[in-house]
């Protein structure tokens, strides 16, 4: 199966890679897994006090279409309210790294490590 020149550019030079102090109160993280291929992926958002999200990092353990949706959304996020990135679909990802059928769980994994980031910072600062 050939990769899309898309996603061979985020695997060969995959942005934002890296992790942030998670001691921090502004970091959310967010990890899941892919239970049919194994594959894992880390996402970490830094929010500001408005509620936008200042920048993003990930890592993931797993193929070259989960590293590109990973590396994709890192770039999709910034700049958005919690709202709007909440509203990222993995359609959207496959539609834009051109994945094939059998890759489209990778773009979920991307669209799920949003949601639990997200989830992960609206628990912490819930009064
Ligand atoms: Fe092999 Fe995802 S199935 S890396
Ligand atoms: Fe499982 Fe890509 S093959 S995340």
């Amino acid at each position: 199966m050939a990769y899309s020149d898309k996603v061979i550019d985020h695997y060969e030079n995959p942005r934002n890679v890296g992790s942030f102090e998670k001691d921090d109160d502004s970091i959310a993280t967010g990890m899941v897994g892919a239970p049919a291929c194994g594959d894992v992926m880390k996402l970490q958002l830094k929010i500001n006090k408005q509620g936008i999200i200042e920048d993003a990092k990930f890592k993931t353990y797993g193929c070259g279409s989960a590293i590109a949706s990973s590396s994709l959304v890192t770039e999709w996020v910034k700049g958005k309210s919690l709202d709007e990135a909440s509203q990222i679909q993995n359609t959207k990802i496959a539609e834009e790294l051109a994945l094939p059928p059998v890759k489209i769980h990778c773009s979920i994994l991307a669209e799920d490590a949003i949601k639990a980031a997200i989830a992960d910072y609206k628990k912490r600062h819930a009064e």
